[in-house]
């Protein structure tokens, strides 16, 4: 096969990119080691900012978004029996955040690209790695039913993940990688319950961080802080209902509407980075060069911010004959995420229960009390969560 835009993984980055060169006329090609059910079953973010609603709604997938978001104008933090609301309209010139699950928007981008516009996206096709990524027409090595295959590409696109190969196909010597682990993860929850309030709260507990989040009007998502070596198999739903209620002020506890799970899964938090995010032919996008704890909701957006930025160099180099974007794009990209690593980290920190240790603990409560009551303090955290502008083009 050969293609112009090879893409690995059909994510969320793999599929936005495919639409919007698609639109353009650009030729494209996903190859997606699982099953097109089985990308849709995971569940995984919930908030996009409003630089990624825009690029939804460029790659025209962003009808039902637009139906059936919800708009958030504001967080909560519960800390020290506290409910504190940061209002983001008011420290940001009005910006605000959508509540719309990342399954939502994988279904929208599925059903526009593949099902409407006819694109080439091929499932339970693990790609094994990319070859010539140095050279004019690098290769991604593939198996289907069994046999080896070859994709010939202009440029590669890795978009699969942390756990991809693209990555991977970059000797050592050339990529330099940066990560730190945090030594706990979060439980979370997905049930047929409405929200306990109209906005999301985030909680600092002395038993340890908790969210209070949704998918809709009727449809909650709720999460708690555990130890890293928890599963799944030692919580039943009235163990984790009884959690999440210790963790909240009494009065949000005692409106708690729980109900059995549709999903329960834990994640481990990390912040990882790797650079460059481009090697000669091949780019790397979204989760594959980088990853944020969930604290933030930044993932989903940072991987939006990179097809954006990946989005236009393709398209310049298709329609002018440019390569200045092509070459700016990872020193461009990096730009924007390792200001998302730090506010996550930063957030991340600030929130969650660190061992026994009260120091942290009492520090962790004084910047809290200290942010709600500075409007300095609460711009940085609005202007952070709500999403810090893309560059510009020219
Ligand atoms: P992915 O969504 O990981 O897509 C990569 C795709 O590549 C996958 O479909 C994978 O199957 C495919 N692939 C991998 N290897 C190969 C191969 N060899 N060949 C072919 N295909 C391959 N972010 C938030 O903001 N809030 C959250 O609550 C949140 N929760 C998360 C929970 C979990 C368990 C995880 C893993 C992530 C979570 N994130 C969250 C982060 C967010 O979901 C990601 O940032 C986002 O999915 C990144 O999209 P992506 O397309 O870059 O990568
Ligand atoms: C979610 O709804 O899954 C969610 C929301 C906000 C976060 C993380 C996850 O910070």
């Amino acid at each position: 096969m050969r293609t112009q835009v090879g893409i690995i993984g059909s994510g969320p980055s793999g599929l936005l990119l495919a639409r919007l060169l698609h639109l353009q006329g650009i030729d494209t090609v996903i190859l997606e080691s699982h099953s097109r059910d089985y990308v849709l079953g995971r569940i995984r973010a919930g908030v996009i900012e409003q630089g990624m609603a825009d690029l939804l709604r460029e790659a025209k997938a962003g009808e039902r978004m637009d139906k059936e978001g919800l708009i958030h104008e504001g967080i909560n933090i519960a800390f020290d029996d506290r409910l504190e609301r940061i209002d983001f309209p008011k420290h940001t010139d009005g910006k605000v955040v959508m509540v719309y699950g990342q399954t939502e928007i994988t279904y929208d981008l599925m059903k526009a690209h593949i099902d409407e516009a006819g694109g080439k996206v091929y499932y339970d096709t693990p790609v094994i790695g990319v070859e010539g990524y140095d050279t004019d027409s690098p290769k991604i090595i593939y198996e289907q039913n069994g046999q080896r295959q070859e994709l010939v590409c202009d440029f590669v696109a890795g978009c699969d993940g942390y756990h991809g190969v693209s990555r991977k196909s970059i000797p050592a010597d050339k990529i330099s990688l940066f990560e730190r682990t945090y030594p706990f993860g979060w439980l979370g929850i997905l049930s047929d319950v409405p929200p306990v309030n109209e906005e999301l709260i985030y909680a600092n507990h002395p038993r340890g961080f908790a969210l209070c989040s949704m998918r809709s009007h009727t449809r909650s998502r709720y999460y708690v802080q555990c130890e890293l070596d928890d599963k799944v198999e030692n919580w039943t739903d009235d163990a984790f209902w009884d959690e999440l209620r210790r963790r909240l002020p009494p009065r949000v506890a005692d409106s708690m509407k729980t109900g059995p799970r549709l999903e329960m899964s834990i994640a481990p938090l990390r912040s990882f980075v790797a650079e460059p995010m481009r090697f000669g032919r091949l780019f790397l996008a979204g989760d594959s060069a980088h990853i944020v704890p969930p604290t933030g909701a930044k993932g989903l957006n940072l991987a939006a911010s990179d097809i954006y930025y990946l989005s236009r160099a393709f398209i310049a180099y298709y329609k002018e004959k440019r390569t200045d974007l092509l070459d700016r794009y990872s020193e461009t990209a990096l730009r924007r995420v390792w200001k998302a690593i730090r506010f996550s980290w930063w957030y991340t920190s600030l929130m969650h229960k660190f061992d026994d240790d009260m120091m942290t603990s009492r520090l962790q409560i004084a910047e809290l009390d200290y942010l709600v009551n500075s409007d300095a303090a609460l711009t940085t955290l609005s202007e952070n969560y709500v999403g810090l502008p893309y560059e510009k083009f020219e």
